[in-house]
């Protein structure tokens, strides 16, 4: 196997934060080494535009706690096809790079395992997502941040649903998967919870309005991920509204303030191991893996794993939300 002297970082997908705590990590764990590390700018649609930026210690001073990423991130269309992954792997070979660290979530994944199958250049890979949906890691960067964001935001709307005796239906982000929602729910105390995951909500809310409309609650929330089957906040609230004449409904979209921001201390911390991990995978031969978090261990997934596999939900923790929501 080729030796290692020269690594690529780069950040794929949507930005979540702690990308930047990784590639601090990642950065100093090279130098420290002694590789050359470059940073790839806007992802894979850089990787074939050849944006590459040298990277030295000093280049990733003080910014452990920014959220976003300092390398800019995209959703390559042309590293779908097989003309963007050749120019792609040609610039790498001109830049002398020998392995590339990939921080993102399962679409980065796919196309490190495609790139990985077509060239002989090792890619390892840091999930970072706030979505938390990647198989093989109990959290991925990102994602503790952005739960706690949402639950602020959920604690100040809850001032005004009780001040005016308002339900609020709020959507989350997530995707396709209800994390996020699950989560922020259990710890905002909401009263309903509609996630992708669960077949049969809608006769669920249903019994949820009627008793509702009978105890004359004052005020709820009704958390509401995005990839749920009933629709959006909007659509659910519609419904709701021409259904239930009698409550007093407002939504709210949460959006992309749940992407930014400072991360946590967990989202660091996991962000700056994995960071240090990854690097060390590469320096011990490993190839198309990630480097995940699992019971409060380091582990490598393979690739193909990380994409086929399907996050289930915890059943513990949707039962807790099942005995704490009405
Ligand atoms: O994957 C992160 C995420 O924020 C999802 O939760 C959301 O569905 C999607 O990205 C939004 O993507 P964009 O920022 O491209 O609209």
């Amino acid at each position: 196997m080729k030796k290692i002297s020269k690594i690529a970082v780069l950040s794929s997908g949507g930005d979540a934060p702690g990308m930047n705590a990784a590639i601090r990590s990642v950065v100093r764990a090279a130098i420290f080494h002694g590789l050359e590390v470059e940073g790839i700018e806007h992802g894979y649609e850089g990787m074939i535009k050849a944006e590459f930026v040298k990277l030295k210690s000093k280049n990733v001073r003080n910014i452990i706690q920014r959220g976003g990423t300092i390398l800019r991130t995209a959703r390559s269309e042309e590293f779908k096809t097989e003309e963007g992954r050749q120019k792609a792997y040609d610039n790498l070979v001109k830049r002398k790079i020998d392995a590339v660290i990939v921080i993102g979530g399962d679409g980065t994944f796919r196309g490190a395992g495609i790139f990985s199958q077509e060239f002989d250049i090792p890619f390892v890979g840091i999930p970072g997502t706030i979505d938390n949906d990647m198989f093989g890691t109990d959290f991925t960067i990102g994602f503790d941040t952005a739960l706690n964001t949402v639950v602020e935001a959920i604690d100040r709307i809850k001032d005004t649903a009780s001040s005016h005796d308002r339900m609020f239906f709020i959507e989350v982000m997530g995707r396709d998967a209800g994390f996020i929602a699950l989560q922020a729910g259990i710890a905002t105390g909401a009263e309903a919870i509609l996630i992708p995951e669960i077949e049969g909500q809608a006769e669920k809310l249903k019994e949820y309005l009627l008793n509702e409309s009978k105890s004359k609650k004052s005020s709820s929330i009704i958390l509401v991920a995005e990839g749920n089957n009933l629709g959006g906040a909007v659509e659910v609230a519609n419904k709701v509204k021409d259904d239930f004449k009698d409550f007093n409904v407002r939504v709210n979209v949460l959006g992309h303030m749940q992407r930014g921001g400072t991360p946590t201390a967990f989202d660091r911390f996991l962000a700056s191991r994995l960071g240090v991990a990854a690097v060390d995978a590469l320096l011990d031969n490993q190839r198309s893996v990630m480097v995940g978090y699992k019971n409060h261990e380091v582990v490598h997934v393979p690739f193909n794993k990380t994409i086929k596999g399907n996050r289930d939900i915890s059943n513990e923790l949707l039962r807790v939300a099942d005995i704490l929501t009405i």
